[in-house]
């Protein structure tokens, strides 16, 4: 204090205020692209950069709609190749786009674990556990795209020699088990399956879930003790989801199918992206998006999310299919606007797919 009571201070004569935040500052020193906006068209052929972190070939995704609660990125590994063993204090969900390969994984000083991967599968990276991916394959890429938590833990800390060497062992997330990644799980209620390995997911079988629209069935993954979560969902030809609306950060990646979504603010214009398989969007916190299934195939999705019902970051249930009107966060069929089923007849029409939308 000054001889008055009044702070001693140095004038420095710039602002304070940055216009980035520190994970901004820290994804750019990567060397590698961020993309950015509310969708990506193709993650299969975004263009990659040389990433020396991670020894392999990677690019940024970072869409409007996450909040700065999650960020995605897509690796390529060359063939024959591995990337550099990885750990870090922020949690990761890794979906595999193209190839085959291993991933090994361990504890600080304990024993190591490698489980096989391929196109379809899914994991989740243990908390600050320590990694390597290896591309199984010799004539070809793999490519994995992975959902992690870094934008939060990075901007809440500032400082990455914290978040990427940390010594921490989180042991009550990942302590060795056997068969940790064996794709073996539990099957809760309300189609939550706990399982920190998913070795198919364009394969695996859903559990119907009408209340979110005609036809839908979805199942939902609990990965190695996350805050983070995912879930897979599919919906008929000739069919749309419910809309509804919830926070930030859930990336959802079209599997198969070919249709729309639409976001919108309430009572602003809808936004409409056009999708196909390797398509990504996010919704950005509190707009509603719909989900529209005009083309030749069942459509699926698979998202990548901050959403774990075992790890809350807030209290209550989670009321996505409940309606508004009872505090929920879907729209019913029946309360949309109109003009939603006609443009959905039209594209159908144009495709030659029979509407199968329940009648009003
Ligand atoms: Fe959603």
């Amino acid at each position: 204090m000054g001889a008055h009571g009044s702070p001693a201070f140095e004038r420095v004569d710039q602002d304070a205020e940055r216009l980035h935040t520190p994970y901004d500052e820290w994804a750019c020193s990567q060397g590698i692209d961020v993309m950015r906006g509310y969708f990506i068209e193709d993650v299969y052929t975004l263009p990659l950069k040389w990433w020396e972190r991670m020894g392999g070939y990677g690019v940024f995704i970072n869409l409007e709609g996450t909040g700065y609660v999650d960020d995605a990125y897509v690796c390529s590994i060359p063939p024959g190749e591995s990337l550099k063993p990885q750990r870090h204090l922020f949690e990761e969900l890794v979906y595999i786009l193209e190839g085959r390969g291993a991933t090994t994984v361990w504890q600080e000083n304990g024993a190591k674990q490698t489980f096989e991967w391929q196109k379809g599968s899914l994991f989740a990276v243990p908390l600050n556990a320590c990694y390597q991916h290896f591309n199984g394959q010799g004539d070809r890429e793999a490519r994995l795209l992975a959902v992690t938590n870094a934008p939060l833990v990075i901007n809440l800390f500032h400082c990455e020699d914290f978040v990427m060497n940390n010594s921490y062992v989180f042991s009550d997330r990942f302590g060795g088990e056997e068969g940790y990644f064996g794709g073996r799980g539990k099957l809760y209620k309300d189609r939550v399956l706990e399982i920190n390995f998913v070795s198919d997911v364009p394969g695996i079988e859903p559990i119907a879930w009408v209340e979110r629209g005609k036809g839908n069935a979805t199942i939902f993954f609990e990965l190695a003790q996350s805050t983070m979560g995912a879930h897979v969902s599919q919906f008929p030809v000739g069919i749309y989801k419910k809309a509804h609306r919830h926070g930030p950060g859930a990336h959802v990646l079209i599997l198969s199918g070919e249709g729309y979504t639409f976001m919108w603010p309430e009572g602003r214009e809808r936004m409409r992206i056009q999708w196909k398989p390797g398509s990504m969007l996010v919704p950005p916190e509190g707009w509603f998006h719909q989900h529209f299934n005009p083309g030749g195939r069942p459509a699926r999705y698979l998202a990548l999310k901050m959403l774990s019902r075992k790890f809350k970051l807030a209290p209550g249930k989670i009321k996505s299919d409940v309606p508004l009107n009872q505090g929920g966060w879907q729209i019913e069929y029946e309360d949309e606007d109109p003009e939603i089923r006609l443009i959905f007849e039209e594209e159908c029409a144009r495709n030659g797919v029979e509407v199968k939308m329940p009648k009003r």
